[in-house]
């Protein structure tokens, strides 16, 4: 017993030493704790491969036409290995390209759950074929593909334009499952003894068994590759990669060890790589997630762009590494057109770009284009990944949205939030007790503040017994909840995916009988270091297990929880905090057998689809979800938001969550948020306020603060300070009709609500750098202030004889011009856009639902032409209802020939609310002599207006029409 109480202590001090280790000790990233490429075996290997003829080649003959995809041999002439091409044609302009050995060893891991159906297919047609080639048309005959045989290498074309090549840089590398060398187990063997020859003796029995079954497939295969070979020229002398090739036992191949972790690679070498080159294209944007601009950089000379999900404390910004979600997603664009490659694996991946043009000044290009010596511009881009297949979607636009559309078809768009989540979100690390979550609570009122949902992280539970409640400090959770509930306020509590091994704790209990924690390669339970001290990380690639996980979000399941509780899944990378790089060994072992390795990235996923999947069945099926997760990959956007992870109080970080939203935007998670204020450290008032300033114009706004810092509420920084916070909190709540409506619009078509400026702006190079501002929707351009004693910031305004509308003066610009604005502390520089309609509440209530029913005021914003357009969605704000009962108003306003229609956008959306249009503002309008309303049983009557000369701002009072009535206003 004493023995037991004394392990008891001395783990609780190793935990406690580990946390404040991990809180306390260094300022910034400690880069050493993470690879670099040249520390990961396979990405040195792939990367030490350069440009030159590819070992690969295409065996014409084996070409196999089916109704859905067409089939191919390829094979690499140096180790004989055949590999199976498969190329498919996608309905909506794309083609899907996979590449796996023809007869692996044993199966290779492909991603699953990720694609929301199999992709529909259209037919692809042979049009010509010689020796050398062959060419496929699909897409309605508006693109082909060129397969060359020697070297392997795809182009894809349309009319006579390359738009993208692969393998043309002779980069492919796709390591084949092999055995391990004799020589290899005979080094080893020396000096680990007699214990690994019996392995070995086993290793080789087992060898045979398969060897036999293999064999017939592989001779019959190998056979075709040397036919061919025999048949054309015989491979040029070696190169690099073909002596990559031969070496089997090469360091890093069967063993790697990382500080003081080994990984044992039971399968050896497996990585894959492929070359994409962009001829046409000097902008590229999208794989995140990584601390850096929204044009992706090249890469020469430094580390590639990292995606593989990582806890990274105090991470480092404007760099490649990887942070806590990897999204395989990249969009290149130009003037002209905009293309996406969407690389489906979900091992470590790093992403090499080069471009012909890097580095060249704005001189140097203008000088080789007088010379005449201007070469087209062109990005490279290279994925290397550790395990896996080759899977990859080419997304051929040609448009921004028919991208967004393109690859949201294949991972699904963003789930519709309840419109409580895109409120504002009170959080820190902790609110202490109930007491302290009622004076908070009471403090928003107190100084009419809105807010919607009150946060508790892992200080509320019992030790760090996720489902639990600390029965000291939240003795009454239900007390709790439904006092939030009374003010139509709402709760996050956390629920991290790792859980703390202990026999008493019931979660525990359930998951290691049931067997659903992952595995150790010697088949254990695996054990990490979390928040809990030692913590079993639950299998969620497992779909038994989460179904189980979902049951114990039931109200009877998750006691203290009731509908007024939500989620927030962190540390989902997986964290393990003395874990290789604080995360898993990737020889950990998941269901069906796949090792970590294969399936890293794709974890953070499952346990957010889990955790959704357990909000809605707790409801019966009829409540949205709201589930905020850390770590993500594709098709994520399915479950709920994310966010930014640990950044600091920081000018720079500020800076920064703006192009990191944006890229998640563009790889389909438009729920993207930073925490407001900075985790780590203590804000300046100043910094704070411009927190809050942007963070209300960004999809995901929750203010969060470290256990450590001081507390932070917006009242605790003076009256001036706590005035300007109330202002722009109380702005995001006008507005919310307004993102709720491209909230949906993201539901309906991917695209993204926090845009890049050239998605709006496509034909504008001015616009293809642009990090400090953005547009929400089509309709509002944000330039935050994220500058320091700012007297005055560049805003952009594209567009020719575009006008912008500055929403508080109402002052009217017109682009494109480069404006300086000068600014003070209260500034938010905000502009609609000319031709656009923005729908807003003005009666700001403590929380969004109390404004449910509350009248909408139309800002419609002309255009030279003196017209506008915008929509406006409305449902019950909460449930699936819009979904499976159509109950839901779409609406269209147009502005034209100096009348405003209301018609419904969508005949197939019908809901009651007693909402109504109390005022229409016309933005850059002339007086008029009279404003009649006509409602849709044609009766007529006049309005009241007030037309504003100075601003040109006509404001018509009380249409007081019904939100979801047709009627016209005529502004005569
Ligand atoms: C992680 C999260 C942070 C949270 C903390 C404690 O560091 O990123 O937001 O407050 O864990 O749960």
């Amino acid at each position: 017993m004493a023995e037991v109480a004394g392990g008891t202590l001395s783990l609780r001090w190793i935990v406690l030493t580990w946390v404040t280790i991990y809180i306390m000790t260094t300022e910034a990233v400690d880069r050493s704790n993470f690879k670099t490429c040249e520390q990961s075996a396979f990405c040195k290997r792939q990367r030490n491969v350069k440009p030159e003829n590819s070992p690969y080649r295409a065996l014409l003959n084996s070409l196999e036409v089916t109704e859905k995809s067409i089939k191919l041999q390829l094979i690499n002439e140096v180790n004989k290995v055949p590999l199976l091409l498969e190329v498919y044609g996608l309905q909506g302009n794309m083609t899907r390209i996979k590449i796996n050995e023809l007869n692996p060893l044993k199966p290779r891991y492909e991603v699953q759950d990720v694609l929301v159906q199999d992709p529909p297919t259209v037919p692809l047609t042979v049009m010509g074929k010689d020796e050398g080639s062959v060419e496929l048309g699909f897409g309605n005959g508006l693109y082909k593909l060129i397969i060359t045989s020697r070297p392997f290498r795809m182009d894809i074309m349309t009319g006579n334009e390359l738009l993208l090549s692969i393998n043309s840089r002779g980069l492919m590398v796709f390591e084949h499952l092999r055995k391990r060398k004799d020589s290899y187990t005979e080094k080893f063997s020396s000096t680990v003894g007699s214990m690994w020859s019996k392995i070995k003796n086993v290793f080789i029995s087992e060898e045979k068994k398969e060897e036999n079954v293999q064999s017939e497939e592989m001779k019959e295969a190998t056979k075709a590759g040397e036919e061919e070979t025999a048949q054309g020229d015989q491979p040029e002398g070696k190169d690099s990669q073909k002596e990559s090739e031969e070496k089997e036992d090469e360091a890093g191949m069967w063993e790697e060890t990382f500080k003081t972790h080994t990984d044992s690679k039971p399968s050896g070498p497996s990585s894959v790589g492929l070359d994409f080159s962009l001829p046409g294209f000097e902008h590229v944007y999208g794989i995140p997630e990584h601390a850096d601009n929204l044009k992706l950089k090249t890469t020469d000379g430094g580390d590639p762009y990292r995606l593989y999900n990582l806890d990274v404390f105090q991470y480092e910004i404007f760099n490649p590494m990887a942070l806590y979600g990897a999204i395989p997603v990249m969009l290149a664009h130009n003037v002209r057109r905009t293309l996406g490659i969407f690389w489906l694996n979900a091992a470590e991946t790093w992403v090499d770009i080069s471009s012909n043009t890097a580095g060249k000044t704005l001189f140097g290009k203008m000088l080789d284009y007088m010379q005449g010596a201007n070469e087209i511009p062109q990005t490279d881009v290279r994925w290397i990944s550790e395990s896996g297949i080759i899977d990859v979607f080419v997304l051929l636009g040609p448009s921004p949205f028919d991208v967004f559309r393109q690859y949201t078809s294949l991972t699904g768009t963003q789930a519709l939030p309840p419109l409580f989540a895109i409120a504002y979100h009170q959080c820190r690390w902790n609110y202490n007790d109930e007491e302290d979550v009622r004076n908070v609570d009471a403090g928003f009122d107190e100084h009419d503040i809105p807010y919607d949902v009150i946060w508790l992280d892992i200080e509320h539970t019992d030790g760090k017994r996720y489902f639990t409640w600390d029965s000291n400090k939240f003795p009454n959770p239900k007390d709790m909840l439904q006092n939030l509930d009374s003010k139509k306020r709402k709760m996050v509590s956390i629920v991290d995916p790792h859980i703390k091994i202990d026999s008493g704790y019931r979660i525990h209990n359930a998951i290691q009988s049931r067997n659903f924690y992952i595995k150790t390669k010697d088949g254990s339970d695996y054990e990490g270091w979390c928040w809990p001290g030692s913590a079993g990380y639950p299998d969620f690639t497992n779909p038994e297990m989460r179904s189980w996980w979902a049951s114990m979000f039931a109200y009877d399941q998750y006691e203290g929880s009731m509908d007024n509780l939500y989620t927030w899944n962190d540390m989902n990378e997986p964290s393990v905090f003395n874990g290789p790089e604080v995360t898993m060994h990737k020889d950990a072992v998941h269901f069906g057998g796949w090792e970590h390795r294969d399936v890293h990235n794709l974890y953070a996923f499952y346990v957010q689809m889990a955790t959704a999947d357990g909000q809605i069945q707790r409801s019966g099926g009829t409540e949205r979800p709201f589930v905020l997760a850390r770590g993500f990959f594709a098709g994520s956007q399915r479950y709920g938001a994310v966010w930014t992870g640990d950044n600091s109080a920081e000018w720079d970080h500020l800076k920064v969550s703006l192009p990191m939203c944006l890229s998640l935007g563009l790889a389909g998670v438009s729920f993207c948020g930073a925490d407001v204020g900075g985790f780590f450290k203590h804000p300046s008032p100043e910094l704070l306020v411009r927190w809050y300033q942007a963070g209300a114009y960004q999809p995901f706004f929750r203010a969060h603060a470290h256990l450590d810092t001081p507390r932070r509420e917006p009242w605790l920084f003076g009256e001036e300070n706590k005035q300007l916070i109330r202002t722009v909190i109380r702005e995001r709540y006008t507005l919310l009709p307004f993102w709720y409506t491209f909230f949906y619009r993201a539901y309906r078509t991917g695209e993204p609500v926090m845009r890049p400026m050239w998605v709006e702006f496509p034909g504008d190079v001015d616009t293809f750098s642009l990090d400090e501002q953005y547009m929400l929707g089509n309709a509002l351009l944000i330039r935050p202030v994220t500058e320091q004693d700012a007297r005055g910031v560049q805003v952009y305004m594209p567009g020719k004889g575009q006008f912008w509308y500055d929403v508080r003066s109402h002052q009217r610009y017109t682009g494109p011009q480069m404006l300086y604005v000068p600014v003070t502390i209260s500034t938010i520089p905000v502009y609609q856009r000319g031709g656009t309609i923005v729908p807003r509440k003005e009666r700001v209530r403590r929380s969004s639902s109390c404004m449910q029913s509350d009248p909408y005021t139309l800002y419609v914003a002309l255009n030279a032409q003196n017209a506008a357009d915008g929509d406006l969605f409305v449902d019950d704000g909460h449930t699936f209802n819009f979904e499976k009962r159509r109950e839901y108003i779409h609406r269209k306003f147009t502005f034209a020939n100096n009348s405003l229609t209301s018609r419904s956008a969508d005949p197939n959306g019908h809901y009651n609310t007693a909402a109504w249009i109390e005022r229409v503002l016309v933005l850059g309008a002339r007086r008029p002599s009279s404003v009649v309303i006509k409602l849709s049983d044609g009766s007529e009557s006049s309005l009241d207006f007030e037309h504003n000369a100075e601003t040109s701002v006509l404001t018509i009072r009380k249409p007081a029409v019904n939100v979801g009535a047709d009627w016209t206003l005529y502004i005569r």
